[in-house]
């Protein structure tokens, strides 16, 4: 099969070479092509240019993209796009006043989610998710992370790997699944956290490693949940299981973690609304992408990543969703990049690049996909006629995509 994409009023993210991520004053250059052709062949993009340069021969279907813009699909590193049920009670009591910490304080938040995902058997909880899943393709997102973290059981975490598992094999993007075990401390585990530690250890990190289920190690390194030693344990167990370091950190307390998380070469450390210069400096110089999740900030009205310091200081950044149903019931990327636009002052190419390029670096995928190069995956999307890529940002909350498509193949979710 051959797509060829003719007339594109704006071909964004091109890249002739294939890079891994951008930094610093780089992020604020998004590479186009004006009145470009794109060539899609079977599941790969075999070519791309200025349409006076446009291929003459005859593909098995042609677009003419005519006012319209092509990208390539989000990235997004981080969700917990896998879950059960929802916690509206939670953000009506949030707007009565209650804190995300006294929720989470009094059996709500994240124990909250796990004691209904307990409940949820493996094919209703698939069901349930990839409702979410297909909705997040349909807004552009063609490649994801999704982690676990609402089992806390053994049973419990191996039953969402295995529906992340039967995501990864059903759907046509990408997909890489996170082991997030600490994620909170089970109420039966409250008096002994060393033993919710030792069963992450002993019992969960092996089983998961023989079903293969899982790519990453994630931590919730924060006051309350895991400390810096318990992070510590759990990193260093899961990278004797060859999983790779993300950790949660920096979301409501700055106590070392960044650092922690750059000294164990974790890929990407996520939250960061905290943020002082001693985190900014262990990440100079690290291969350890920060990444800002700013939907999360939006619904907890917590601070926003300082994305200008991270960027001024030349450093890289990610955007990602985070999709969870107690700070973030939002997988839409759209907005993450409106968003950190309007209340980061990200630039528009600066926030493209951190959710394209850079969301991709987050879950080493960098290869594969998030921007217009030969060989990559032809996950990318058709923009309904818009004046300018700054529009799409600007014009926040309207559906600004026409078409998704993936593996050279539109979606019609
Ligand atoms: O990334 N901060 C920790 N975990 C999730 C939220 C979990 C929840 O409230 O259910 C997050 O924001
Ligand atoms: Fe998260």
């Amino acid at each position: 099969m051959s797509l060829l994409i003719i007339n594109i009023k704006e071909l964004l993210q091109v890249r002739d070479q294939h890079i891994l991520q951008v930094s610093g004053k780089e992020m604020g250059i998004l590479p186009t092509i004006k009145n470009a052709f794109l060539l899609i062949e079977d599941d790969i993009i075999r070519d791309f240019g200025s349409m006076d340069n446009c291929p003459n021969k005859t593909p098995d279907r042609i677009i003419d993209a005519q006012g319209k813009m092509v990208l390539p699909t989000w990235c997004d590193s981080h969700t917990h796009i896998v879950y059960s049920g929802h916690r509206e009670q939670e953000f009506v009591d949030r707007i009565h006043g209650l804190s995300y910490e006294d929720i989470a304080k009094r059996g709500g938040g994240i124990l909250n989610s796990a004691k209904k995902l307990q409940k949820t058997s493996e094919d209703d909880l698939y069901e349930q998710s990839i409702k979410r899943v297909k909705a997040v393709i349909k807004m552009g997102t063609g490649a994801l992370e999704i982690k676990s973290g609402y089992g806390l059981t053994v049973d419990a975490e191996l039953k969402m790997l295995r529906v992340i598992k039967r995501v990864q094999d059903n759907f046509p993007i990408p997909i890489k699944s996170t082991f997030l075990g600490a994620h909170a401390l089970p109420s039966e585990y409250k008096d002994n956290k060393q033993g919710y530690i030792d069963l992450i250890v002993n019992e969960m990190l092996p089983q998961i490693s023989k079903e293969q289920l899982a790519d990453f190690i994630d931590v919730f390194c924060e006051k309350g949940y895991f400390n810096l030693e318990d992070t510590e344990i759990i990193l260093n167990a899961g990278k004797q299981y060859g999983l790779t370091p993300k950790i949660h950190v920096n979301q409501f307390n700055t106590f070392g973690g960044v650092a922690l998380g750059v000294k164990h070469h974790a890929l990407s450390v996520d939250h960061l609304e905290e943020l002082n210069a001693d985190d900014i400096n262990s990440l100079i110089g690290s291969q350890t992408m920060p990444v800002a999740l700013p939907s999360c900030s939006y619904f907890l009205s917590i601070p926003y990543t300082p994305a200008r310091k991270l960027i001024d200081a030349g450093l890289p950044l990610a955007l990602a969703s985070d999709y969870n149903p107690g700070s973030t019931p939002s997988g839409n990327m759209n907005f993450v990049v409106s968003t950190a636009c309007i209340k980061m002052k990200m630039t528009p190419e600066e926030a493209i690049n951190a959710a394209t390029i850079n969301g991709a670096y987050a879950m080493g995928l960098a290869n594969e996909v998030g921007s217009i190069t030969k060989g990559k995956k032809a996950n990318v999307m058709l923009t309904k006629a818009i004046p300018s890529y700054h529009y799409l940002p600007y014009a926040f909350g309207d559906d600004h995509i026409e078409m998704v498509i993936i593996n050279g193949t539109p979606i019609n979710y």
